[in-house]
């Protein structure tokens, strides 16, 4: 989704907010652009397309090479008024003296456009943005931070808006409400994005805006506001992600290099946090006593995407290994239709960016409702993670492909670790606590096996790059693997496909199967494996052609289908790891093959910030 960066300092700002931009990049975007303030000069660019167009753009300015050190600039994903430059951020006010990048909506953006039109305001735009710098000039009475804090309270529905002033070189003054913004604190500079990852390469020393709170940025200090424009200091969080984490490397696409760090990173969500003597876990961050943990009845988690999926296999985890009844939900839905939560409910809210608007709204549902929330989420500091208060992270490091790999086998990492602690809480003996808690060791070289396989899954994957229309079934633990798979595939490939649980199958989508439409089942050799041969049959008996995932040596498999692709012997609650990793390579691979742009897929935006 939208992107902000905004720089002031002593160094040139351009090529500072061209290196941010192209860090937003992965959020997604179909626009750019820039504003610069000088010595009583505000200068606009703005393009269409990439962030690459825009440079070429900025080249046109040579003056800003050198002495303008001050300014913000956005990458804008449209939601009211087509991509378009005239769109695009910044937006300015008719005499360019203010400009403003702004992420979120304006919900009462109709009858402020309408207010602003009748006193003579003229809008370039078609966005509900605009509004904002209309109304921050009609405020303006020489103190731009005064004149943004009347500005913003005349607003509802979200914002995390960056603003400069000609009136105020070397000034960026930032608000947020409901958007994520974090300011960057550098040596004789300092910063101000929407992700960190835009702040890395100048700093890793951050404070993260609360919601109505509003700060005037400078080279050299930062006057921060709350709501209730009392003056507050707020904590210097150290960033542990370096920067050089936020780059390719050797690999030509982030979702490659993400998919091979998994072996690191499911090590490094299941560090430090396996007791395999006790056959358990331990999890500070969850902050529940085992007397807590022993009260909870009952499981919700709530999440979107691959968050959810994560969530669908931790719900087989939960009530298997556990024995706790556990539900999982849409978070749109959990917000909006009332969920019951009782006193001994537990909640987990699963994000990776923790700042996806649907499960922000979810987690204040169940902390209002006085629910237990512990939160899964990788970024540290997200508005989720401060918000449910206590919580697990995922230490996967930046995740930047729009497309989840490495976020989604760390979530399932930790919550196979709760359902350890929760089970040796209540009915798990300390030898099979021990023996899942070995298992669970074993996970990041059963995924490295995978990852040796990359070649031959890549030549599976160019036999099927052609086909229009996929389906993936599963059953247990794999069934939400295959929604994973299948969305993978959608995600980056455009290509059709669902995931269904494979006794579905026959309640409808048999309907559709013929030559043209392969099936991939998971048939791994776990509880299920001889229902899904059966399901397999099926499949073949109407002519789909039939990729299977099987364990290693399973001859049975390989003569039924027309590929197999091996995963290592594991347990059923293992299996989605080592599987899921199979499956993003599968997806991967035929991306490539369709030649799609694959880490900033058409339409999606890594973080969805708006409803
Ligand atoms: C977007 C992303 C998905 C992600 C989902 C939830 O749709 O494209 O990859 O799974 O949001 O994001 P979250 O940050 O809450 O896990």
């Amino acid at each position: 989704m939208c992107g902000i960066i905004g720089y002031t300092g002593h160094s040139a700002a351009a090529p500072i907010l061209l290196d941010g931009l192209r860090r937003l990049e992965y959020r997604g975007y179909d626009s750019a652009g820039l504003a610069l303030v000088g010595a009583g000069t505000l200068t606009e660019i703005k393009e269409v397309g990439k962030v690459a167009r825009l440079e070429e753009a900025c080249a046109g300015f040579p003056e800003l090479e050198n002495d303008v050190c001050c300014g913000i600039a956005h990458t804008r994903w449209a939601t009211h008024g087509v991509p378009s430059a005239v769109n695009a951020h910044p937006h300015c006010d008719e005499k360019y003296e203010f400009a403003i990048v702004h992420n979120g909506i304006v919900e009462n953006h109709h009858e402020l456009r309408a207010h602003l039109e009748k006193k003579g305001y003229h809008f370039r735009s078609s966005t509900d943005s605009e509004v904002i710098v209309h109304l921050i000039a009609e405020a303006y009475e020489g103190d731009l931070l005064s004149a943004t804090a009347a500005a913003v309270r005349q607003l509802s529905g979200t914002y995390g808006i960056a603003v400069v002033s000609s009136r105020h070189p070397g000034l960026i003054v930032a608000a947020r409400k409901g958007s994520p913004l974090v300011i960057g604190l550098g040596e004789g500079e300092n910063l101000i994005a929407s992700d960190i990852s835009a702040l890395l390469p100048r700093t890793r020393k951050v404070i993260y805006l609360n919601d109505g709170d509003i700060a005037a940025i400078r080279p050299d200090g930062i006057d921060l506001r709350d709501v209730s424009n009392v003056p507050v200091e707020r904590e210097v969080a150290k960033i542990d992600w370096d920067a050089a984490a936020a780059e390719k490397g050797n690999f030509p696409h982030f979702m490659l290099k993400e998919i091979f760090e998994q072996p690191e990173t499911v090590e490094n969500a299941i560090r430090g946090r396996l007791n395999l003597e006790m056959g358990n876990a331990v999890l500070n961050g969850l902050e529940l006593s085992p007397r807590d943990l022993a009260q909870i009845s009952r499981i919700v988690i709530a999440g979107c995407g691959s968050s959810m999926h994560a969530g669908m296999v931790g719900e087989y985890y939960f009530e298997d290994i556990a024995g706790i009844s556990t539900s999982v939900e849409q978070a749109a839905e959990f917000r909006y239709r009332n969920p019951i939560i009782e006193p001994n409910t537990l909640v987990i809210p699963i994000s990776q960016s923790g700042e996806t608007a649907d499960t922000i709204a979810a987690v204040r549902e169940a902390v209002g409702k006085g629910a237990l929330v512990t939160a899964l989420c990788n970024v540290v500091g997200s508005t989720i993670a401060r918000e449910a208060g206590r919580g697990v992270y995922l230490h996967a490091g930046p995740e930047i492909s729009v497309a989840s790999t490495k976020a989604f086998s760390s979530q399932v990492a930790v919550l196979l670790l709760m359902a350890l602690l929760l089970g040796r809480n209540r009915r798990l003996s300390r030898s099979e606590g021990s023996e899942l808690a070995r298992e669970i060791e074993q996970a990041p070289e059963l995924i490295r096996q995978v990852l040796a396989q990359a070649e031959t899954i890549r030549a599976i994957a160019k036999r099927y790059a052609a086909f229009d229309d996929f389906f993936y079934i599963g059953r247990g633990c794999l069934y939400p693997t295959a929604l994973e798979g299948a969305l993978k595939l959608k995600e980056i490939s455009y290509v059709h496909a669902e995931g269904y649980h494979a006794a579905e199958l026959k309640h409808g989508p048999i309907a559709l199967l013929d030559e043209r439409h392969p099936v991939l089942a998971l048939a791994n050799d776990i509880p299920g494996r001889e229902k899904i041969l059966g399901n397999i049959q099926e499949c073949r008996a109407r002519r789909a052609p039939v990729v299977a995932v099987a364990t290693v040596g399973d001859r049975e498999v390989e003569q039924l289908t027309d590929d197999v692709i091996f995963v290592p012997a594991c347990s059923r609650f293992i299996a989605p790891l080592p599987t899921a990793v199979a499956l993003q390579l599968f997806a991967y691979f035929i991306a490539v093959e369709r030649g799609c742009e694959i880490d900033q897929p058409r339409n999606l935006a890594k973080s969805v910030t708006v409803e």
